[in-house]
């Protein structure tokens, strides 16, 4: 069984989404969590699953101890000897803290046991929110009520391959940037997609926004000391417009091509998914960025299921694909990715 974990507002759309990827697989839903069997998930993407469990076990555990006990059974001898793993933790029923210190309850009865018996798990045992690397394998935990859940024990490096649909963050819940400066809140989109990628715009690094106004995303770009090219019909707010690393040009977003390969392709556009969508495939098969991120924006829910066009043809074209209806996304879901 894998488990993906959705935003209880997007549930439905998770369960559609699955059910067009793998249609003979069975999915139920129970506690905002989706639960498939006969899924593959190699090269599955699900732009509406905050997390995924893969291969996850049901867990019946009469008390804190046994919680704990049920934790270090699953990783040991999965996990590769004396090479670090990090454990998510969490419960999935009520509301308010009692799940939640039942979790802290049973981490701290797991360190004790480690502590005791299993010195070198506690020393590999790492805590950090970094894009996997190919050696650190990832435990998962979700309470269901204080005495059931599941379990979920993805090996190194495993969980790198399938970073994609497992996120490096609990839950999959990335904590909103803030800025109080930026021109709008729409830079905690950028942000966070970067740090889901694991890769951030740099300094002397050459960047196009398209649909740039009113600048937040550039505003970004810039104080991370890039070069930005920002297109849109609105200038941007009056202090970016001066900025010396900043050109404007007043264009439309869909016409627009860069005179070379910029590092970046930035782009936040209001415009129909389709018209997003055949944009991002374009800027890619004519390789015109090294790295994307790209909001489609829909309008009401029937739309979704023009994301499976793109599901299919850009990971081909990128050495890094990703597709997530982030945190700090509306109704929108963000590609963002690595150009092969
Ligand atoms: C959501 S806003 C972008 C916000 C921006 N990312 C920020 O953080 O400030 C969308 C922008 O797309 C621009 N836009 C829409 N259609 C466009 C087109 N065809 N060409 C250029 N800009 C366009 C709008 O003028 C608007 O400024």
């Amino acid at each position: 069984m894998h488990l993906f974990l959705t935003d209880p507002d997007t549930a439905t759309f998770l369960t559609d989404e699955l059910r067009r990827a793998t249609p003979h697989s069975s999915v139920r839903e129970i506690e905002g969590l989706d639960i498939a069997s006969d899924v593959k998930l190699d090269g599955l993407l699900l732009a509406f699953a905050r997390q995924t469990l893969p291969d996850a076990v049901e867990i019946q555990a009469a008390s804190i101890n046994a919680w704990a006990d049920r934790i270090i059974d699953a990783v040991v001898g999965v996990f590769p000897d004396d090479q670090p793993w990090r454990l998510h933790l969490w419960p999935q029923y009520g509301e308010g803290k009692a799940g939640r210190h039942r979790c802290e309850l049973i981490l701290t009865s797991l360190m004790e046991r480690l502590k005791k018996r299993r010195r070198h798990l506690l020393r590999s045992l790492i805590d950090s929110d970094a894009v996997f690397d190919v050696q650190t394998s990832l435990a998962q935990g979700v309470l269901t009520s204080p005495e059931t859940g599941w379990l979920s024990a993805t090996p190194a490096p495993r969980a790198h391959a399938l970073r994609s649909l497992i996120s490096s963050f609990p839950r999959g819940e990335v904590p909103l940037a803030d800025d109080k400066s930026a021109p709008s809140r729409a830079f905690t989109k950028l942000v966070e997609a970067e740090q889901r990628l694991g890769r951030r715009i740099e300094r002397g690094e050459t960047c196009v926004d398209l649909g740039a106004s009113p600048g937040s995303w550039s505003y970004v770009a810039l104080n991370r000391g890039a070069h930005v090219t920002a297109v849109d019909r609105s200038e941007l707010r009056e202090d970016l417009m001066r900025n010396p690393r900043l050109r404007f040009e007043s264009a439309d977003a869909f016409k627009y091509q860069p005179p070379q390969t910029v590092d970046w392709l930035v782009c936040d556009v209001i415009a129909a998914p389709q018209r997003s969508i055949d944009l991002l495939l374009e800027w890619l098969r004519e390789k015109r960025m090294r790295n994307f991120i790209v909001t489609i924006k829909f309008k009401g829910h029937d739309e979704y299921a023009l994301l499976d066009m793109l599901k299919c043809d850009a990971p081909p074209l990128c050495a890094e694909f990703h597709l997530t209806r982030l945190c700090a996304n509306k109704n929108e879901v963000c590609a963002f990715g690595v150009v092969k």
